[in-house]
């Protein structure tokens, strides 16, 4: 692993099943970065809203989430809902179905923003979610928005879910990619969309591996060529 000597922020953006969270961890643990699944943050808050009965009940949930307490451990392989490990629960269907309605209210996000900025404070970091580019980090070092064909993005995740024995069809997984992107993509608060800086990769077809060594070249070689800017000058 190697280690980054200065303070680096990496964003990432892109839709559900672009790789985006695969690519994050392990890019992460080649250059000894922080990892930051926002999802995990808004799916946390679908945990707690459905914990509270409160899904339809937004001003109880926005009460909530005010004082809730989220927290990740194992460099953001488990993530705790006030003391619970709710790592598990974040994954079921209930969730993915419910998690876009949470994510779209915009004082849930002003507190996940502002949570996910602190934890980015914390260290160097690859953060990955749907509005890392263009509002938790606007100014991070390296932004990178990854896509891949809705019918690619089905197929991964229905064998992710398969590998899991979770009971679905390609067909129903699809359907609910679709319903979500859908849903991220037109809200009127922090919409999914590529910030203009970003570099764009196409996944599909692409190995996990090329992407994350893709990933890893272009930092690596912009961080030795300012540090050689830097020692020149
Ligand atoms: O990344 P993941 O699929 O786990 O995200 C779950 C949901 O959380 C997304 O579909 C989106 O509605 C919401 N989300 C968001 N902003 C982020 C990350 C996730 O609105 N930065």
């Amino acid at each position: 692993m190697k280690q980054i000597g200065v303070h680096v922020t990496i964003a990432m953006d892109g839709p559900a099943g672009s790789g985006k969270s695969t690519v994050a961890r392990l890019v992460a643990e080649k250059l000894g970065l922080l990892y930051l699944d926002s999802g995990a943050m808004y799916r946390a808050v679908t945990v707690l809203a459905i914990q509270n009965e409160s899904e339809n009940d937004i001003s109880k949930l926005i009460a909530l989430v005010k004082t809730c307490h989220i927290e990740f451990k194992d460099n953001g392989k488990k993530i705790f809902l006030n003391s619970e490990d709710v790592s598990v629960q974040i994954r079921t269907p209930e969730v993915n179905k419910l998690v876009a309605d949470v994510a779209k209210v915009p004082e849930i996000r002003h507190e996940i923003v502002k949570h996910q900025q602190k934890i980015g404070e914390e260290g160097s970091i690859i953060a990955e979610g749907r509005d890392l580019t263009t509002i938790v980090f606007p100014d991070a070092d390296f932004k990178f928005y990854l896509d891949a064909s809705v019918k690619e993005r089905a197929k991964r995740r229905f064998a992710e879910l398969q590998a899991q024995n979770v009971d679905t069809t390609l067909r129903s997984v699809e359907a609910e990619i679709k319903a979500r992107d859908e849903k991220d993509i037109s809200r009127e608060h922090s919409p999914l969309r590529a910030a203009k800086d970003a570099i764009r990769i196409d996944t599909t077809g692409k190995t996990i591996e090329e992407v994350v060594d893709f990933i890893v070249a272009q930092v690596t070689f912009k961080l030795t060529k300012d540090q050689n800017n830097y020692t020149e000058g």
